[in-house]
């Protein structure tokens, strides 16, 4: 008893007051609010979630839940803080190539400049193979532009950096990562002439505005409805077929991204 009374006293004051505040039992609120917002749903782990956001909570001296809720609902700074750590983004180039390959025939059949969605583009490696495979196979670099659109801001400052480490190049050949990369202390870091045909935009695909950046001619959006439920896949789906130039023109979704 005395051991703990001097243990507690010992405590700084913010120390003491978050011992008395915390309150991390019930996350359901926050769940149901993160799937409302970015379409991402825990709930098959909501153990996962629970621990995440008691870590994220700590952090940022939160002492429960629900102060987190109040607080994300008027603060667009931490709401884009607790988007960011909740969103996963692991990607590499060449990731389920065929498809690229797929859209390098297409984009050389029509002979044209031609505008392609990656909606999302996470850390950039997806679009960023998409002009590698496009000038590889000798598509006027005038030819295309791509759009990438992420709702996690880290992932897009990771994007327009184009830094990368030897996992997220692994599917490359060794004459490709020479001619597209530079290599320094271990990092590999994309060059400028193939950065300068994708253009990052911070989108939640959910968000009425994402309507208004442009109809595209090839819409990519791959491993992202996989952390959505059956109803928030179709709802998606449906946003994605509205980006498209040729309602007849099929999108390309991940193999995982099963409706
Ligand atoms: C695993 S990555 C997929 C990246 C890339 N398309 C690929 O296949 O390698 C999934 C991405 O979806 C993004 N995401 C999740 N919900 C989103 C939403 N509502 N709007 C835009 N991006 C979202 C995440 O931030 C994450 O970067």
């Amino acid at each position: 008893m005395f051991d703990f009374f001097k243990k507690k006293v010992s405590l700084s004051n913010d120390e003491q007051k978050r011992v008395v505040t915390e309150d991390y039992a019930d996350v359901s609120q926050i769940a149901q609010y993160f799937k409302n917002e970015t379409g991402v749903t825990f709930d098959k782990q909501t153990t996962i979630l629970k621990s995440k956001v008691t870590t994220f909570c700590r952090q940022m001296a939160i002492g429960s839940f629900r102060e987190l809720l109040n607080a994300i609902k008027d603060d667009k700074k931490l709401k884009q803080s607790l988007v960011d750590y909740l969103t996963t983004n692991e990607t590499f180039f060449y990731r389920e190539f065929k498809q690229i390959e797929e859209l390098v025939r297409l984009v050389k059949n029509e002979g044209r400049r031609v505008e392609i969605l990656c909606a999302p583009s996470a850390t950039g490696e997806e679009p960023y193979s998409i002009v590698i495979a496009l000038l590889e196979a000798g598509v006027m670099p005038s030819n295309f532009h791509v759009t990438g659109i992420d709702i996690n801001s880290d992932a897009l400052s990771k994007a327009n950096k184009a830094v990368y480490r030897e996992r997220n190049v692994r599917n490359l050949s060794l004459e490709a990562i020479e001619k597209y990369f530079t290599k320094e202390n271990g990092n590999y870091i994309l060059k400028d002439f193939i950065k300068q045909h994708v253009t990052f935009i911070l989108m939640n695909l959910f968000d009425p505005s994402f309507k208004s950046i442009g109809k595209f001619d090839f819409v990519f959006s791959r491993n992202m409805l996989i952390y959505f439920d059956q109803e928030t896949k179709l709802k998606a789906k449906e946003i994605l077929e509205s980006m498209r130039k040729n309602q007849n023109q099929d999108i390309f979704f991940g193999h995982a991204d099963l409706f």
